[in-house]
């Protein structure tokens, strides 16, 4: 059941290229010049005529969340705000005729995120579910949605059905903004084709996991890690911190990158390796001083970069390459690096990745 794979989470981390594929099946066309989401187009009107857009979620969906926000903004022009489920139901929150909240889940069972919805619901927003689990409770409170169909999530630790959420919000404000006419046609087509050829670029990434697992061997002394991104990376960072604490039990913090000087800049010192998502994007300089700041206070610098970089090769300790896509597609290749990260230490440290203490693959409990 496990296909050969020692454990659920490193297969369902391989399986991502498949996973991806059968998230965009019957969504884009075979040429890669067109995306539809038909939950968007049959209620256009609803959405199109939307105030706001809140997304709820907890945990790693509550990144891709961050990640959708930042989608729905850049191609659609909505307002977008992010709520963790749990802050949102219990503080009666401000919900007006027009808004629209996304519901992100991937077992469709978590109770914060099932209220959140049972809350907005009551208070007269449209309510569009994403969800992996194909008839749980979540989908069926919500007014329509989107599966992202990647299959049965087993590890603990969520990894396909994360950027199946990336996929789903990615087709979502596509699809959304070619309705709204807030995208140029040029734009459109550039973003679907490339998404189109994500799964390509996955495999080369998963083909580092060799290397992944031998770096990872040096880092299992740490009792602390940091993890930076910048615009579309910065969830990444989050949820790379998270993938860390959880299977390996290393207290590890996700930030912005341009927040490092406002506090956690304090805690670098040689035991302190810091991972970088630094491929190639518009804040790429930025991140180049970044990666100096920390080295310049001695801190082993673990950088993700775009294959052929040679300035961060010289600056970070390790570097890991991996293939060229557009900023705002980049969470789908940088997240799986750090995923395989988070496996092999674990895997170092003797864990039980695939069934962590404390924690429940999903959380129906308040
Ligand atoms: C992280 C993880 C959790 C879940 C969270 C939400 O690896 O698995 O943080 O993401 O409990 O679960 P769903 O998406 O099922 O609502």
């Amino acid at each position: 059941e496990k296909g050969g794979y020692p454990h659920f989470m490193l297969k369902e981390i391989f399986e991502q290229p498949d996973c991806i594929h059968d998230c965009m099946r019957g969504r884009i066309n075979i040429e890669g010049t067109d995306i539809a989401l038909s939950a968007i187009i049959d209620h256009k009107e609803k959405l199109l005529h939307a105030k706001r857009f809140i997304i709820v979620a907890c945990g790693t969906s509550w990144h891709a969340a961050l990640i959708g926000k930042y989608l729905i903004e850049k191609f659609c022009r909505f307002p977008v705000e992010v709520e963790y489920a749990s802050e949102f139901r219990y503080r009666n929150p401000v919900i007006n005729p027009g808004d629209v909240v996304i519901a992100i889940s991937q077992s469709g069972e978590t109770a914060d995120t099932l209220a959140a919805v049972e809350e907005a619901k009551n208070k007269g927003a449209f309510i569009y579910g994403i969800c992996n689990a194909v008839g749980s409770s979540i989908p069926r409170a919500t007014h329509t949605g989107s599966y992202i169909h990647v299959g049965p999530e087993i590890g603990v630790a969520s990894t396909k059905a994360f950027t199946g959420q990336v996929t789903v919000l990615t087709m979502l404000a596509l699809t959304l903004a070619r309705e709204k006419n807030s995208i140029g046609n040029e734009e459109f087509r550039q973003v679907v084709h490339e998404l189109s050829t994500i799964p390509e670029k996955m495999k080369k990434v998963l083909e580092k996991n060799d290397s992944i697992a031998n770096l990872s061997q040096i880092f299992t002394y740490a009792h602390n890690f940091i993890y930076l991104g910048r615009g579309f990376n910065y969830p990444v960072a989050l949820e790379g911190a998270l993938k860390l604490k959880e299977i390996s039990y290393i207290h590890a913090e996700g930030y912005p990158a341009a927040e490092m000087k406002h506090g956690p800049i304090a805690l670098i010192d040689t035991e302190m390796p810091v991972v970088v998502v630094a491929t190639h994007n518009n804040q790429y300089e930025k991140i180049i001083s970044n990666i100096q700041e920390i080295k310049a206070r001695k801190g082993k610098v673990i950088a993700l970069v775009t294959e052929g970089d040679t300035t961060i090769k010289n600056i970070a300790d390790f570097c890991i390459e991996l293939p060229k896509t557009i900023p705002c597609l980049d969470p789908l290749i940088t997240t799986i690096p750090l995923q395989l990260l988070a496996y092999h230490i674990a895997i170092c440290k003797g864990k039980d990745v695939d069934q962590p203490r404390n924690l429940a693959k999903s959380v129906t409990v308040e």
